[in-house]
């Protein structure tokens, strides 16, 4: 069993029956789905679940877990995604998929947020390995980047696969992949950047993880606030 297969099949040790549970976007966050429906099966655990992406929900319907529609939820039990980089005070980026304004959304709506990762995720700061994914609305793209170069950013558009458009969220945005100034404190990064108008959502995550579940070498680390 590899870590991000232990630290998905802890997380589904907090799943109880009568829970609406989210399900996260990504590899850590299949195993956590494939768990779940192996409790479904073998336990008779009785859950139902809502996908933070399109991939999410068409798997978990494929292992016949019950879901229901985002646009019905209110508040979720518990909340279950990876990241793609963890501050040792639990501030995360994500969203190098598509599906970051549903991940932000559930994050905020569930009870309880409990995020999976192996250690190569652990980082001092953010932005540390990768560029902050910020969604803009297509039309406003140029406007919102020169606001965003006005607060230091350094970045471009993320290119779809191809490499011959621009990629496009699940949620109909472009993605501009940016670096700021290093001495900005992520608080009052986060600040900026849910004001610059354009701007849909952006992958820093802050105070919304209530527990973090880290694997290293088959071992895992539980930290809860
Ligand atoms: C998607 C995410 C993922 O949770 C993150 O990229 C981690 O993925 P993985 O579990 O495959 O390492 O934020 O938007």
């Amino acid at each position: 069993m590899n870590d991000k297969q232990l630290v998905a099949l802890q997380a589904a040790k907090y799943v109880k029956s009568g829970m609406l549970v989210g399900l996260g976007t990504g590899s850590t966050a299949n195993y956590f789905i494939e768990e779940l429906a192996r409790r479904q099966r073998d336990e008779g655990l009785k859950i139902n679940t809502v996908a933070s992406s399109y991939v999410s929900e068409e798997y978990a319907k494929s292992l016949y877990l019950p879901t229901v529609t985002f646009d019905s939820v209110h508040t979720i039990d518990l909340y279950v995604d990876g990241a793609d980089e963890i501050t040792p005070d639990m501030i995360l980026l994500k969203g190098r998929g598509s599906d970051l304004v549903k991940e932000k959304l559930l994050a905020k709506a569930a009870t309880q947020f409990i995020v999976v990762a192996d250690a190569s995720k652990l980082v001092n700061h953010i932005g540390q390995n990768f560029s902050i994914p910020i969604e803009v609305i297509p039309f406003a793209w140029q406007l919102a980047k020169k606001s965003l170069e006005a607060l230091s950013g350094v970045g471009h558009l993320r290119p779809n696969e191809a490499k011959d458009d621009f990629w496009m969220t699940s949620h109909g945005s472009y993605v501009l992949d940016m670096k700021f100034d290093k001495n900005l404190s992520v608080r009052d990064l986060n600040t900026m950047l849910n004001n610059v108008p354009g701007v849909v959502e952006h992958g820093i995550f802050l105070d919304l993880a209530d527990a973090t579940l880290i694997a290293e070498n088959g071992a895992v680390i539980e930290h809860w606030i």
